[in-house]
């Protein structure tokens, strides 16, 4: 059984980041709310309790506190910034508002040379501060282990495993931030199984195993490398018990349809439902300019589809999904989350209830990489593995206005091009999507003797980390003049193309 290290969340931007560092440590961590039961945390076998930052001041009047639990487990404890502010002040220390509000680079000098957390760190460090208040006094047998000029005290310990620091270890800016996240797992937590894609293999096909029994499971493959992986490992569990399902809505790029049958039937050998369903997707947006409009009537199209031809397959009793750990944290703090809808995002949701499915999900704890990683243990080719992520409406919210025959060609052959050449030139891995755009514009243009009057294309090429922000890519004007030339010479009707330069915000990743 996994070793697991609770997070307890308090709202900070760098939650996530913590628990990203934590598992590329190869330790299991899950983030749980400061209101989480003993109950609960006692069956994940932990073995240690971070206590995240977060925005709040300890003598707010709602301020999060730390549950019993968290100092009566005996387990370590690490509070980071607020987490380590909520320690001393539930311990009996005091915290109170510094002088100036540190935001930034700091210099942190260790007092003694025996910390454990600090254990072959050298000193002074560089490290990442972001906090107002600070601690002014210490709870009763706690001593101070570091400072930096602005703060007197910016490491603590009790001697017996609860610790306290006031700079972020998880972000780039504390170089030395992994190491000290090391001690803290290794040293002081002594944590033993380790998180691979190996163990996380075979206790995931247990685990599907065990839910699953002797039922029937079906698989939505949108090409993406979340349901593939999501298939794959439902596939080794349970083999022949899982059927997937492809609906082909003749929006995808060009031979990508024909990419993951071929993957998924010929060379994993899953029993696949290849559904060619183009023309009824076509039709159904005729006339369609709206993008919302066009994603919901992709979005009803596709239900429609997938609950036919799982109704062919007769008794079905569960439903694979892809979901990952990131949607899952922010589903469960959606209520608390002010987030307007910018776009709606339509992925195998709001299934009809007389399907009446048992959901499968066995990447809901898992972050984007280590899908990656799981994948590549699984054998699914490094080209399905390392996919761009690509939007469930497909090229519908790149052609801008109605989709048609005509310019979803148009599109396919330019985008061909496009990655054809960032694949040649090695990009393609650095970027987080490529990609061209049919605009609604047309151009006047001269080819030979003749002027022309055609199509404007652009090309995104974006990075990202998680596509909530991106900024464009600069790609080498090279590559850029070949792809233009490409594409104003190989494909018919298009006489025009620009470069997309903007950035999100305040652009989206995508047009539509
Ligand atoms: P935007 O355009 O909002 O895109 O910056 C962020 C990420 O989401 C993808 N995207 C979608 N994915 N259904 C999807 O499955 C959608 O309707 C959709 N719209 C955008 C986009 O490709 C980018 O990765």
């Amino acid at each position: 059984m996994n070793n697991t290290i609770i997070i307890i969340d308090y709202g900070s931007q760098y939650t996530q980041l913590i628990a990203r560092r934590i598992r590329e440590s190869k330790v299991y961590c899950e983030i749980v709310s400061f209101q989480a039961t003993w109950d609960s945390i006692q069956e994940l076998n932990p073995k240690g309790i971070v206590l995240s930052g977060g925005p709040s001041s300890v003598y707010d009047d709602d301020a999060p506190s730390a549950p019993m639990w968290v100092y009566e487990s005996n387990l370590p404890v690490l509070g980071i910034c607020y987490g380590m502010q909520v320690m001393v002040h539930q311990l009996g220390g005091a915290v109170s508002p510094a002088n100036k509000r540190e935001y930034g680079h700091a210099i942190l000098h260790q007092n003694t040379s025996d910390d454990l957390l600090f254990q072959n760190i050298p000193t002074p460090i560089p490290v990442w501060m972001s906090h107002a208040d600070q601690i002014t006094e210490l709870p009763p047998k706690f001593f101070p282990t570091a400072y930096t000029d602005n703060a007197p005290i910016a490491a603590i310990s009790n001697g017996s495993g609860i610790i306290g620091i006031q700079f972020h270890p998880e972000v780039v800016h504390t170089p030395q931030g992994k190491d000290i996240i090391d001690n803290f797992l290794y040293e002081i937590c002594k944590v033993g199984t380790l998180w691979t894609p190996q163990n996380f293999v075979n206790t995931s096909i247990q685990n599907i195993r065990d839910q699953v029994g002797s039922g029937k499971v079906i698989c939505a493959l949108s090409g993406g490398v979340d349901s593939a992986v999501a298939a794959t490992l439902v596939h080794q569990a349970v083999g022949d018990q899982l059927t997937c399902i492809f609906v082909d809505n003749g929006l995808m790029r060009k031979e990508e349809p024909e990419r993951v049958r071929s993957t998924f039937e010929k060379y994993l050998e899953v029993n696949l439902v290849f559904s060619e369903s183009s023309k009824r997707f076509l039709s159904a947006l005729k006339g369609i300019v709206d993008p919302e409009e066009k994603r919901k009537i992709i979005g009803q199209e596709f239900i429609k589809v997938f609950d036919e031809e799982a109704a062919r397959l007769g008794q079905v009793d569960f439903l694979t999904q892809g979901t990952l750990y990131p949607d899952v944290i922010e589903s469960e703090n959606s209520e608390n989350s002010v987030s307007a809808t910018i776009k709606t995002h339509h992925n195998v949701g709001g299934l009809p209830d007389h399907m009446k499915l048992e959901l499968v999900e066995p990447l809901r704890y898992l972050f984007k990489d280590e899908v990656r990683e799981v994948g590549l243990e699984l054998g699914l080719p490094e080209e399905m593995v390392y996919r761009q992520p690509f939007p469930g409406p497909g090229l519908a919210i790149r052609i801008i206005g109605e989709v048609t025959h005509h310019k979803l060609a148009t599109l396919q052959e330019s985008d061909w091009i496009v990655m054809d050449e960032i694949k040649a030139n090695n990009l393609y891995q650095e970027l987080w999507q490529t990609f061209a755009v049919l605009t609604d514009s047309k151009s006047v243009g001269v080819t030979g003797d003749f002027r022309t009057y055609g199509h404007v294309i652009a090309i995104r090429a974006v990075k990202s980390d998680d596509a909530m922000t991106a900024d464009w890519a600069r790609l080498p004007y090279e590559v850029l003049a070949k792809i233009s030339s490409r594409i104003s010479n190989e494909v018919e009707n298009v006489n025009r193309v620009v470069f997309d330069i903007t950035s999100k915000p305040p652009g989206t990743i995508e047009w539509e």
